[in-house]
């Protein structure tokens, strides 16, 4: 077939955590104005584009994520990024589109964003596309506000509604112990519930100097003090459990623990790999059925070689 590659391509995107999540008023338009800081952590999701002569779309999961919670029709992210980048090319994209999922669904992680960015670098590679940073970025604004991090990576500030990203400075290595929960938290739901506990909200939201003053240090104590999140007071509200959770972690001996951007995810800064081990073992002596190590910053949405 004309303009389709012949092997099949497969990209590689992480899940982000939220490191400082500074939200303001609603917008007209309805979305929050955020000053954040993300950074992409070392739990991914693969999705590898084959050819084929329609779109498709299959998915593959880990045993504890709940694969009915994930849209597989055109609401899937994978989906909306083949329509909106085939628009971009004035042209349909076909292909057969395996998604395997690592990172939790609805979980405040940003794994359907992840899909998404990494559908749009697979399709464009299978199809030879040469799309530019700039059309890439343009478009993954447009398919989620965390899409355009998932396709940069790293550590970045954003803002806007979290769309504008920009590289930051970051030293550190940074282990995470990540505890998600069986259950799913709706986004617009914990947004929803921030306005009602939050009805003075500032119009501008909370800066992030400390958090990136903090980054610059390389210390994960001065990290663990700066890390913030206007999300997890709805959240926890919602799910009373999760402040339990936090509570046990850094009683447990964590630097600290907060919920991931809007939830229901809980991830908790340690001091190294041993620390987070140690952490991580303590915390499934509780009885908490997964719990995840993670480090960061790890790379944006990238190609790895094809799986044989
Ligand atoms: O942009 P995205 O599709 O990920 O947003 C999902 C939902 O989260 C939005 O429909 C909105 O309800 C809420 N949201 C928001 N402000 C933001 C980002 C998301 O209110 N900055």
């Amino acid at each position: 077939m004309i303009g389709v590659g012949t092997t099949p391509v497969t990209v590689r995107a992480a899940a982000k955590v939220n490191l400082h999540l500074g939200v303001g008023a609603p917008r007209e338009d309805g979305f929050h104005p955020l000053t954040t800081v993300y950074q992409a952590v070392g739990l991914c999701d693969d999705v590898t584009a084959h050819p084929a002569d329609d779109l498709t779309l299959t998915l593959t999961t880990t045993d504890w994520i709940d694969a009915g919670a994930v849209p597989v029709d055109g609401d899937n992210l994978v989906h909306r990024a083949a329509v909106l980048l085939g628009r971009h090319h004035g042209r349909e994209l076909t292909g057969r589109v395996e998604v395997e999922k690592a990172i939790p669904v609805a979980g405040g992680l940003a794994g359907g964003s992840a899909d998404g960015a990494a559908a749009l670098v697979a399709l464009d590679r299978l199809h030879d596309l040469r799309t530019t940073d700039d059309a890439l970025l343009a478009i993954a604004a447009e398919l989620g506000s965390d899409v355009p991090f998932a396709l940069v990576g790293g550590t970045a500030l954003g803002t806007g509604r979290g769309e504008l990203v920009e590289p930051v400075s970051d030293v550190g290595t940074w282990w995470w112990v990540i505890v998600p929960s069986r259950q799913g938290l709706s986004t617009p739901e914990v947004y929803r519930h921030f306005d009602r506990l939050r009805p003075d909200a500032p119009e501008t939201p909370p800066g992030a100097d400390v958090l990136l003053g903090a980054l610059r240090t390389g210390q994960p104590v001065s990290l663990a003090r700066a890390l913030h999140n206007d999300l997890q007071e709805p959240a926890v509200d919602l799910r009373p459990e999760l402040g339990l959770l936090i509570d046990r972690g850094e009683s447990e001996g964590a630097l600290r623990g907060i919920v991931s951007g809007s939830g229901p995810t809980v991830v908790f800064l340690c001091e190294s790999a041993d620390h987070a081990r140690d952490l991580a073992g303590a915390l499934m002596r509780t009885g908490q059925e997964v719990v995840l190590v993670a480090n960061g910053a790890v790379a944006g949405a990238h190609l790895v070689p094809s799986h044989v």
